[in-house]
């Protein structure tokens, strides 16, 4: 099939696969709060000079880096490995978030880089910790700086709890329409996770059995062999419950459950998201621990290194009963997944990096093959690499070449790299391009939180009100989680895969 370019198949290099968006022609300016920190750094400017260098760009753009840090302009620029045709446009000024005044001097910066490089829309990125959204959204609305032609875009978490959420989110909304407002998930800018609705609804054979009357259950792993890193100031007041279940893993649950929306642009995909997110069962805290295992990582070895327990960790309280790793059961109460159990786990410091979604079918009733059991038979299974090695495989059983009838557990594989042989770009290439075109699919709704904030409230204030009872179990690190992960899913007669 041809592509919305004309074109057959994608073209075989990295650069290729993003020179097929058609060069954007509005100008724009992007100011960057936090613009002396790690995401920037790591994520926002490689991710810019990728589409710069695929040529995409328009000819007019600036990006104004504005933080607490003292540094000019060449400072600013010094600290990337760019392209110095795109590092021309960079330019740094000094703002401090609470204080009003410094935003009245940023707007006349911005007034001045608007004029010089013939720009109207505004970007602004808080590329800042979530407790200097509030002063900075205020402070742009004072400045007069939240014009029509201005977008936002606000970076996980959004919000620490139900509550807080809310109280951002009318800040916000005082300031900005719902279409100015970017709120960031960057899973939903990968390739592969999008690649998930095109499984679903771009195929026919697969909808008739995606269902409690196949389906025997679901497992979604999210984990890492890294630990907190430099992030300890932020995980310390996060945990992983908040850094991965609110976002990443609901929003990969609900693209795998969610009912065909009856278009992929506009509202629609986004209202058939939430609506499978207020499908989930709130969770019962009388037994919480038979539905949610929180678990920290202790010292261990992870790809042959020896690496320290999380207490141990530069900028981590020597008795924090912060979890670094959740293992949860839930049930979505509607007509199509009703009954069917959801096994979602996440952690640091597990054995290696992956995410994976496995769609478990169930047995067959019934062996007609002589001494192979029903019970001995492993069932069909859809796997989703969504990272690394990116694939979707297909397990099924096939006779074994020999006398008799043995059957024997094949996978069928689809391999991103074997059939397209392109790097596949990064979900901020992606979510980048979608900011400055305008266009919110890929993003987080108001009611994406308020959903999801509802479902985990409960939960975070169960485990504040008794840390006794919820003390997080302590796994090595390079294991798979405490047991207690393990018996989660083994009480069911199931296991992880
Ligand atoms: P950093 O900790 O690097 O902070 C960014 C900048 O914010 C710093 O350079 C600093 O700039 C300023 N800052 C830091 N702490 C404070 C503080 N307590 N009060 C006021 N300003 C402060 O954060 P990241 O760049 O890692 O992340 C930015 C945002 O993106 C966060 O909301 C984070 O949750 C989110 N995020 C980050 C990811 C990542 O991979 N890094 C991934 C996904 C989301 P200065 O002192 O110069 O003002
Ligand atoms: C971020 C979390 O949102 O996602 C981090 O804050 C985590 O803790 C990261 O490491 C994982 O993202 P990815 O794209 O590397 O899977």
């Amino acid at each position: 099939m041809r592509c919305r370019l004309g074109l057959k198949e994608c073209p075989k290099n990295d650069a290729g696969i993003l020179r097929c968006f058609p060069k954007i022609e509005q100008p724009f300016g992007m100011v960057i709060f936090g613009a002396s920190g790690d995401l920037t750094k790591r994520k926002l400017v490689p991710a810019l000079n990728r589409l710069f260098e695929a040529e995409i760009l328009p000819e007019r753009f600036f990006v104004l880096g504005a933080a607490r840090t003292r540094m000019g302009d060449e400072e600013f620029r010094s600290r990337f490995n760019t392209q110095p045709d795109l590092l021309k446009r960079f330019s740094y000024t000094r703002v401090d978030y609470q204080n009003p005044d410094t935003f009245k001097s940023l707007k006349r910066v911005v007034d001045d880089l608007m004029k010089r490089f013939g720009v109207r829309n505004l970007i602004f990125y808080l590329s800042v910790p979530p407790d200097v959204y509030v002063p900075i959204i205020e402070n742009l609305s004072k400045a007069g700086l939240n014009t029509e032609t201005s977008r936002i875009v606000i970076e996980k978490p959004f919000g620490k709890d139900l509550k807080s959420a809310r109280e951002l989110e009318q800040v916000l909304q005082r300031s900005f329409g719902e279409h100015q407002i970017f709120r960031i998930d960057h899973y939903l800018g990968k390739e592969t996770v999008q690649n998930i609705l095109v499984f679903r609804f771009a195929n026919f054979i697969f909808e008739e059995i995606w269902n409690n009357k196949f389906v025997d259950h679901v497992q979604i792993t999210i984990a890492e062999g890294i630990g907190v890193e430099h992030r300890a100031g932020y995980f310390e007041n996060t945990g992983l419950l908040r850094d991965i279940f609110q976002n990443h893993m609901l929003q990969i649950l609900a693209l795998i459950t969610m009912e065909p929306p009856s278009s992929f642009n506009g509202e629609s995909f986004r209202s058939e998201r939430v609506k499978l997110l207020r499908s989930i069962r709130p969770f019962p805290v009388e037994d919480l621990e038979n539905w949610i295992v929180r678990g920290q990582y202790g010292r261990g070895t992870v790809n042959g290194r020896v690496v320290p327990a999380y207490r141990e960790e530069p900028g981590v309280s020597k008795n924090s009963s912060v979890e670094t790793f959740v293992a949860m059961k839930l049930f979505i109460d509607n007509w199509r997944w009703s009954g069917v159990p959801f096994y979602l786990r996440a952690g640091k410091r597990l054995p290696k990096k992956v995410t994976e979604v496995a769609v478990v079918f169930k047995r067959i009733p019934h062996s007609i093959f002589p001494n192979v059991p029903s019970k001995d038979l492993e069932p069909n299974t859809i796997i989703f690499t969504i990272q690394p090695n990116e694939a979707i495989s297909l397990e099924f059983q096939v006779k074994r070449p020999c006398p008799g009838m043995t059957p024997q557990l094949l996978s069928m594989d689809f391999r991103y790299e074997d059939y397209f042989g392109v790097k596949l770009p990064d979900a901020y290439e992606r979510l980048l391009l979608d900011v400055i075109l305008g266009d919110t699919t890929l993003f987080m709704r108001r009611d994406d939180l308020e959903v999801s904030w509802e479902l985990l409230d409960p939960v975070l204030k169960a485990w504040e009100s008794d840390p006794v009872r919820f003390e997080p179990h302590i796994y090595p690190s390079g294991t798979w989680g405490p047991k207690e992960a393990d018996l989660l899913i083994e009480r069911d007669g199931r296991r992880w895969r």
